[in-house]
């Protein structure tokens, strides 16, 4: 059964965001799929979504504090106001626009782990990287891994290439297949795979050897193209 979410990224207002809830979990209620459906919305749209039964809300970050001095940051009081359990940690733009380090983002891994959040946690090469070959990419990946605990019960990981988020390119299904059997062979956890994924394309992505699902960006901020993904992946 695929996971399936969707990263608004800065996207959406509080108002759209709670119509595209609602409209997604009508829709999976309806039609009965019991894919694992996720959304993270932006921080100024995260509510208690009480009629929300069938999918996960997260957040897209926050700063690893219960409360405290950090501005323009939310921390745990925050979330706990809307019993937000769910996180992603490692997005390559808080890593590349917002400068997150290895070290602050292993910090913020160990401090939601002890609060047993789900944790989606992202990796990916950007393109000088991944030109420079297999064995250098990889490389790259496993530093990512540097302070994580891969063997955390409540992870799921996303491969993201840098290049392909964003930019219409989705890696060839042999990119993405040669990451994510290397990957697995070292971590047992359910691996999604992010960057361009489409109505179009999220099927044949998900049927890929060591691919248990899609984070979609783009793609997923339109409903009804949200629910067509989900329904194109019901039964992989
Ligand atoms: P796009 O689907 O827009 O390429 O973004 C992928 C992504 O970064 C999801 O987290």
């Amino acid at each position: 059964m695929s996971i399936i979410a969707s990263n608004f990224k800065t996207n959406h207002t509080r108002k759209s965001t709670a119509t595209f809830v609602k409209e997604v979990n009508d829709f999976l209620v309806s039609s009965k799929i019991t894919n694992d459906v996720y959304i993270f919305p932006t921080s100024t749209s995260l509510d208690t979504f009480d009629s929300v039964s069938n999918l996960t809300m997260g957040t897209q970050n926050a700063y690893a504090t219960v409360k405290g001095s950090f501005t323009g940051e939310i921390g745990t009081e925050q979330l706990d106001e809307f019993g937000i359990k769910t996180i992603l940690i490692g997005h390559s733009e808080r890593r590349h626009i917002l400068g997150e380090s290895q070290e602050e983002i292993a910090k913020k891994f160990v401090f939601y782990k002890e609060l047993d959040y789900k944790i989606i946690y992202c990796i990916g090469e950007p393109l000088e990287v991944k030109e420079a070959g297999l064995e250098k990419t990889l490389e790259y990946i496993y530093e990512q891994f540097v302070g994580i605990d891969t063997n955390y019960e409540n992870l799921i990981l996303a491969y993201e290439p840098v290049w392909a988020i964003g930019t219409g390119v989705t890696a060839t299904n042999e990119d993405i297949t040669s990451v994510h059997s290397a990957i697995k062979s070292q971590i047992d956890k359910p691996l999604l795979y992010g960057g361009s994924v489409k109505v179009a394309n999220v099927a044949e992505i998900c049927k890929l050897e060591g691919v248990d699902g899609a984070l979609i960006g783009t793609a997923s901020w339109n409903v009804e193209d949200f629910k067509q993904i989900i329904e194109n992946t019901k039964d992989l």
